[in-house]
């Protein structure tokens, strides 16, 4: 265990641990989870004995790939605390998915996990350049989703003093970054341009405020989004992601010297990538989806748990951890459109670099007698003449036919007229009288 007072250097020693002495320490670890489970979780001890496995039979990382996945389903199927492998009298904290793909599943924390947690977040926001002694803004909602809360115990552990904002009231947000003079950002990317819109509103130039630092994440988000970001934010931004099955935010994170995928922290999660399709793992560089492994869990580990998020897997850089390419997308959240698959982050790529088009958009899937129609609404930029606008609207359609493969209509809209996020945003709207979520 990292204690508070080691991390505030530049690098806690698990982040300079030679990676056979990573790979040794992932190796106890594992087969420790997977005895801790299989004792206390009889889900895990029937799923393993069905597959004529014992937690011994882990010899070395790769023989994990043995074992059978864990998915949302099986989650859901054990709620509340089925998936539990301590006595209830053990778990601290309790947090739950937003259920927006569905009905919510809980997950939860002992003592020592949230003290790892907040010892991975601290770990994360100093790979993202924040120091202690740094003032942390934190717009991530407060509650049972893990984004407030994980990311406000981490910067506390940095050593940070935190403005725990929580998500919404946009206009206090504002109010509190130019009043206290935050370092550091913690927010979705989408509800950033909220606040982007809302400096530009009370006639603030976004450029000028103390923020040096954003860390971004909960939602997909592309390298255009990161441009727009930083030139109209004049600051750093960088990708956390995790999720609340596995821990919350921190389990992986993009340092500020390299921005170049999000460093994994695999001293306490084990990453595999599968073919979403057959669940078969595919070599480190290639793309498929997020397998997660908790190493250290205690209250509610997962083995092999099945993310739904698409991403390849990438030797490391300014950490020895693996890197994860930025996620492109969920598989829940691929629509098909006359067979084409696309991700929203597809069309992100290409509304952000058209001139004239603001870095708002939502896609609008509807059928038209047997046929599925695909809208893209892109907002204008304020200063777009008419003439831009359309050129706008011809140009998008072009690439996401060229790019994509599938015709679009376009729809260029004014400033200010499609829903802003406060948290994560919803990009599709599919009225094909069936969702594209489970
Ligand atoms: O979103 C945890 C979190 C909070 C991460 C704050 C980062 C910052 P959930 O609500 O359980 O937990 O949603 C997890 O969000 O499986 C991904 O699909 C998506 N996601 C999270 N981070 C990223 C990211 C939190 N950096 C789900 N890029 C995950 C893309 C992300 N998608």
């Amino acid at each position: 265990m990292t204690g508070g007072h080691s991390l505030r250097g530049d690098a806690d020693a698990a982040e300079r641990m030679p990676r056979e002495e990573l790979e040794a320490l992932q190796l106890q670890r594992l087969r420790a989870v997977l005895r801790h489970v299989y004792d206390h979780v009889p889900f895990y001890r029937r799923s393993f004995d069905a597959a004529g496995l014992r937690p011994e039979d882990c010899r070395t990382p790769a023989d994990l790939a043995r074992f059978p996945c864990t998915t949302k389903a099986d989650l859901r199927e054990h709620y509340p605390f089925g998936m539990f492998a301590v006595d209830r009298s053990q778990v601290r904290r309790l947090h739950a998915s937003s259920g927006t793909t569905g009905a919510p599943t809980v997950v939860g924390y002992t003592d020592r996990d949230l003290d790892v947690w907040a010892s991975l977040v601290a770990r994360s926001i100093r790979a993202a350049g924040g120091r202690p002694g740094d003032t942390v803004h934190v717009a991530y909602g407060y509650g049972l989703f893990t984004g407030g809360l994980g990311a406000h115990y981490g910067a506390e552990r940095l050593g940070c003093t935190v403005i725990p904002a929580s998500g919404g009231m946009t206009e206090r947000q504002v109010r509190l970054i130019r009043d206290l003079r935050p370092r550091v950002i913690m927010v979705t990317p989408t509800y950033m341009l909220t606040l982007l819109d809302e400096f530009e509103r009370q006639g603030i130039d976004p450029r000028t405020t103390s923020l040096a630092v954003g860390i971004f994440g909960a939602e997909p988000w592309t390298e255009g989004m990161r441009r727009e970001i930083e030139e109209r934010f004049a600051l750093d931004a960088v990708d956390i992601y995790g999720l609340s099955e596995v821990m919350g935010p921190g389990v992986a994170q993009e340092c500020v010297e390299t921005k170049d995928g999000l460093h994994i922290w695999e001293d306490h999660f084990y990453p595999e990538v599968v073919d979403p399709v057959t669940g078969e793992p595919v070599p480190d560089g290639a793309v498929g989806e997020l397998v997660l492994t908790t190493l250290t869990k205690e209250a509610m580990p997962v083995i092999r748990y099945r993310t739904r998020d698409l991403t390849r897997l990438l030797p490391g850089t300014a950490r020895a951890f693996r890197r994860m390419e930025r996620i492109t997308g969920r598989t829940d959240d691929l629509v098909i459109v006359r067979g084409v698959n696309l991700f929203p982050s597809q069309v992100e790529e290409i509304v952000l670099s058209i001139p004239g088009l603001a870095p708002h958009f939502q896609l609008r899937v509807t059928r038209e007698g047997r046929m599925d129609h695909l809208t893209v609404r892109a907002e204008a930029r304020p200063e777009a003449s008419a003439a831009q606008r359309a050129a706008a609207a011809a140009e998008t359609a072009r690439r996401v036919k060229e790019g994509i493969g599938v015709s679009a209509s376009v729809d260029v809209v004014d400033p200010g007229t499609l829903e802003r996020s406060v948290g994560k945003l919803r990009r599709i709207v599919d009225e094909r009288g069936r969702t594209p979520h489970d």
